[in-house]
């Protein structure tokens, strides 16, 4: 018996490419999660735009408009079960979310960082880690906890630096790789093959052990 596919809302600040990379993935009728609704604490959204010209729900829930981050979170909390969501994935999603939230989503929300975490969370990850010389870099997908950017690590993609990258080229490279991690990684969790032991995620499916990444290549 197949399972039905895992109920996703994406939430969005901005642009959005990450969670179009999602709702691309999700066209595809094996892929066991589904994208049911779009929401954005920015109503000029370009994604917001981009998500209701393909027919997805769409929530617009302005963080200006609250007093509070626990009056707009009862309103992303109360927007997300209006769409039955089971599943939140934070994609370029840029409002700090208090523990009640997290907790109550506990397990089920999830989000894109573009470092290697745990090194470079935060903001300014490509300028920081070229100011570190650091050869390789990356992306993850994590679940959320309090601290920010910290969770159990789902999947994670490396990418090289070169010699000429500035903040912006590194950024576009490590874009690149995100796109195509957040759907495998949402793939995973949302199959069941990655899974919460403790505060690690347990993997089910093999991994290519014969496989590195050198920078510089040799
Ligand atoms: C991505 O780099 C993501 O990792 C970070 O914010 C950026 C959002 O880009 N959290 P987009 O809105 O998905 O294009």
């Amino acid at each position: 018996m197949t399972q039905p596919r895992k109920r996703v809302a994406v939430l969005i600040s901005g642009r959005g490419s990450n969670m179009m990379s999602l709702v691309e993935a999700a066209r595809a009728p094996d892929y066991p999660a589904e994208i049911v609704c779009v929401i954005s604490n920015r109503p000029e959204a370009p994604g917001l735009a981009w998500a209701a010209a393909q027919g997805i729900a769409t929530v617009a829930i302005d963080h200006k408009a609250y007093a509070t981050r626990v009056a707009f979170e009862a309103k992303l909390h109360t927007a997300i079960l209006d769409a039955r969501g089971e599943l939140v994935c934070m994609a370029g999603f840029l409002r700090m979310l208090t523990g009640g939230f997290i907790d109550r989503w506990r397990d089920r929300l999830v989000n894109i960082h573009p470092s290697l975490l745990p090194s470079f969370p935060g903001l300014d990850t490509h300028a920081r880690a070229l100011d570190e010389g650091v050869k390789i870099v990356g992306c993850t997908v994590h679940l959320v906890r309090l601290e920010m950017d910290t969770g159990p690590i789902i999947a994670q993609a490396a990418v090289p630096v070169l010699p000429e990258d500035t903040p912006e080229t590194l950024g576009s490279r490590v874009l690149k790789a995100e796109h195509r991690l957040y759907p495998h990684a949402l793939k995973l969790f949302a199959s069941g093959q990655a899974r919460v032991v403790g505060e690690t995620i347990q993997i089910l499916q093999s991994v290519n052990q014969d496989t590195a990444l050198f920078s510089p290549s040799f």
